[in-house]
C-alpha cells in the first residue's frame, strides 16, 4: 500500500494581486511552492508527487527541483476540483485503488512534519480517510445578504477544514467525478466525499497551517515558516 501526494497549483491568485501567482512567490529565499513540495516529499512513507499546473505557467521549468522522488507534472482545470481530478488520472496509471492519496494546496507551505505525520498515523487504518482541521474559537454568525444577522451558529461542532486531505485513490476519484457531474460545491476533497455518502475523519492539526490568500498572509506565513527552521 502507497501513499502519493496531490499538489493543485494551477490557481492565479486572483486575491493575492500580484504579478505572478502566489505559489511562485518567495518566502525566505525560496519559492512558496518549493516549500510546499519539500515538506510532503520529506515524508518516509510519501512515494511520490503528482502537481497540478495551469497550461499558461510559465514559472515551474525555472525552479528545477531535484528531488529522490519522482514529481509528475499534468495539467490543471477550470477550478480547484478539476486540477486534482486530472491528477488522480495521472495517478491511476500506475497507482493502485487503495493507495491513500494526499491532496495539499499549494498555498499552504506552513505544513509541520507532525501535523502530516499525525494525518498519516490518525487514518492509517481508517475506512474512509479524512482531512486536517482547526476547530472554530470565534463566535459565529449567519447572515442575510444585506449582512444583517439571521443568528448565531452553534461553535462546538464546527471546524476550519485545512490541507492535506486523504483519502484512497479509486472512492476519492469516483467522488469527484460525481460531485462534478451533480454541479455540486466542491470547494475540497472532503465535500465530494460527503456527497458520496462517506463520513471524512476530521485530526485536529495546527492553526498555522495557513492557506496564503492575500498579501498580508505572506507575513504571518513567513513567521511560522521562520519559527519551524528555528
Ligand atoms: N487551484 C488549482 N486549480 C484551480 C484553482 C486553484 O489547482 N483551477 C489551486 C491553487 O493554485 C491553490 C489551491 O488550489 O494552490 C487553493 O486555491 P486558492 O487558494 O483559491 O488559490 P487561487 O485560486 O490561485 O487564488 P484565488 O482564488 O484568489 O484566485
Ligand atoms: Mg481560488
Amino acid at each position: 500500500l502507497s501513499y502519493w501526494a496531490v499538489i493543485p497549483a494551477a490557481g492565479i491568485g486572483r486575491r493575492m494581486g500580484s504579478e505572478i501567482p502566489k505559489q511562485y512567490l518567495e518566502l525566505r529565499g525560496r519559492a512558496i511552492i518549493l516549500h510546499t513540495l519539500d515538506r510532503l516529499l520529506a515524508h518516509p512513507s510519501v512515494n511520490g508527487v503528482v502537481v497540478a499546473l495551469s497550461r499558461h505557467d510559465g514559472w515551474w521549468e525555472h525552479l528545477e527541483p531535484h528531488y529522490d522522488k519522482p514529481v509528475t507534472r499534468v495539467e490543471g482545470g477550470i477550478e480547484r476540483c478539476h486540477s486534482v481530478l486530472n491528477a488522480l488520472h495521472e495517478l491511476a496509471l500506475h497507482a493502485d485503488d487503495a493507495d491513500w492519496v494526499l491532496v495539499h494546496d499549494a498555498a499552504r507551505p506552513c505544513l509541520s512534519h507532525s501535523d502530516l505525520d499525525k494525518l498519516i498515523q490518525t487514518l492509517a487504518d481508517d475506512e474512509v480517510g479524512g482531512l486536517l482541521g482547526v476547530p472554530v474559537r470565534d463566535t459565529m454568525k449567519r447572515a442575510e445578504a444585506n449582512d444583517r444577522v439571521v443568528d448565531t451558529v452553534e461553535r462546538e461542532n464546527l471546524w476550519h477544514a485545512l490541507t492535506p486531505q486523504m483519502f484512497r485513490l479509486g472512492p476519492l476519484r469516483h467522488a469527484l467525478e460525481q460531485a462534478i457531474e451533480a454541479e455540486q460545491l466542491v470547494t475540497d476533497e472532503a465535500s465530494a466525499m460527503e456527497h458520496a455518502g462517506y463520513q471524512p475523519r476530521l485530526v485536529e492539526g495546527s492553526a498555522g497551517n495557513i492557506k496564503i490568500t492575500r498579501a498580508e498572509d505572506l507575513v504571518l506565513a513567513d513567521f511560522y515558516l521562520q519559527q519551524q527552521e528555528s
